[in-house]
């Protein structure tokens, strides 16, 4: 697919902007913060409904206006289709498909496909778990935007089943200090409607919810970690391997039941099976969880160990490598969303500064055949050779086409 027209009203430093682009390389050339990766922004937040910079909307919409328009024509297989997004912050936003109203703005995630891969990136590699977390997921709701909702369901859960857990905490302490019971059977038969037969409720769907995100984000490592290895080795032939390893907050499989879950080493894995010992390792941690307030096992405390040879690559890679690694990730998406149907388009921002020339002119042929490739640079030379296309200028707020 390839986006055919953008046009922006009230988008971040735009007031309007209207470009015609084309199937290919098209690059955005200009100096610092004229607007460039505001562009490529907007084309993110159509496909995602969000933004890879920020988490509110607000920055979204010009300083000074009261909501932000989207529209960009999307060419698929021939079929053109105009999509429509009216950013209103603190407000739901509105949707059109050709022209229509769409009845839920969420509904219109996923008619333009991207993957778009920005400075912001190297906190993948370099950054907290919850960074890989999110890359998984966020991957796993493109494929497939059903998953939006189970993440949102695990997420409501997770935070309903905190909130009871801090109030079991506070009145195991009080009843510690006072005549209350002081052991767990105690607090149990309480009577109806206390927190622990509750919390057993919660219990129940945290592991059904989490074992279903759990089950996926397993499968999705186990088909990323070919294509991150090769992404990665063709950026940066003479590194040590990449590797990927989902690192779980189950305890390891010991029974040998043949799924080994998502212990230390995790492979695929039934969800019935990880839903049964979901449940059974928060049993176990019940105690731990009561003292501290927090749920301690689930997919939300997981991570995705990211290594280079026998070494983790946080803490280790070298700027360059850790580049590298975080591209690896992108590229590795973009194979994936490729193979399940069509090419989402490329959006490369400020990628190339940052590679030294043997990586720019890797990386400028591993993504010169997709179908449309979008780059952002602060000065021509930074677009390698082989990437010649189309070029903007932009420079003050406006965005002029290079003829
Ligand atoms: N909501 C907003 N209202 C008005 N201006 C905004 C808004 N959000 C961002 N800007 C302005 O947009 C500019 C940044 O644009 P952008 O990030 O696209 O720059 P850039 O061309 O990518 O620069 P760089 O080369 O440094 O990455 C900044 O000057 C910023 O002040
Ligand atoms: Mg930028």
């Amino acid at each position: 697919m390839y986006v055919a027209h953008l046009s922006l009203t009230d988008f971040r430093s735009y007031d309007t902007a209207d470009l015609g682009l084309e199937p290919g390389v098209t690059a955005f050339v200009g100096p610092n913060g004229q607007g460039k990766t505001n562009l490529v922004e907007a084309l993110g937040y159509v496909a995602t409904q969000s933004s890879h910079r920020v988490a509110t909307d607000a920055p979204l919409v010009r300083h000074g206006a009261a909501r932000a328009v989207v529209r960009c024509v999307v060419v698929r297989d021939d079929r053109r289709a105009l999509v429509e997004l009216e950013i209103n912050p603190g407000k739901a936003n509105r949707a059109r498909l050709n022209r229509s109203p769409i009845s839920r703005a969420r509904d219109a995630v996923g008619l333009l496909r991207t993957v778009l891969f920005a400075p912001e990136d190297l906190a993948m590699v370099k950054g907290d778990p919850s960074e890989r977390r999110r890359y998984l997921d966020d991957l796993l709701v493109a494929r497939t935007p059903r998953f939006a909702g189970v993440r949102a369901d695990y997420d409501r859960v997770l935070k309903q089943r905190g909130a009871l857990l801090r109030t079991a905490a506070q009145a195991r302490r009080g009843g510690r200090s006072g005549r209350r019971a002081e052991n767990d059977a105690g607090f149990a038969a309480a009577g109806a409607g206390d927190p622990l037969s509750t919390l057993e409720v919660w219990d129940a769907h945290l592991a059904r919810y989490g074992a279903e995100l759990l089950a996926a984000r397993l499968e999705l490592v186990e088909a990323l970690r070919p294509l991150v290895a090769a992404s990665y080795a063709a950026l940066a032939p003479d590194s040590a391997p990449a590797g990927l390893v989902y690192r779980g907050t189950l305890p390891e499989d010991t029974e040998g039941d043949g799924s080994d879950g998502s212990g230390a080493e995790a492979g695929p894995a039934d969800r019935s099976v990880l839903e049964k010992r979901l449940r059974e390792a928060l049993a176990e941690v019940r105690s731990a969880e009561l003292e501290r307030g927090v749920t301690l096992v689930g997919p939300h405390r997981d991570d995705l160990f990211l290594g280079l040879g026998d070494l983790p690559a946080r803490g280790y890679a070298s700027h360059g490598e850790s580049w590298s690694f975080a591209l690896a990730l992108r590229l590795a998406a973009y194979d994936l969303l490729r193979a399940d149907g069509g090419d989402p388009v490329l959006i490369l921002d400020d990628v190339f500064a940052e590679l030294d020339s043997r990586r720019r002119r890797r990386l400028a042929e591993i993504v010169a055949p997709a179908e449309q490739v979008l780059i952002t640079a602060a000065v021509p030379a930074d677009v390698p050779p082989e990437l010649a296309g189309a070029r903007f200028d932009v420079a003050e707020g406006s965005v002029g086409r290079v003829r």
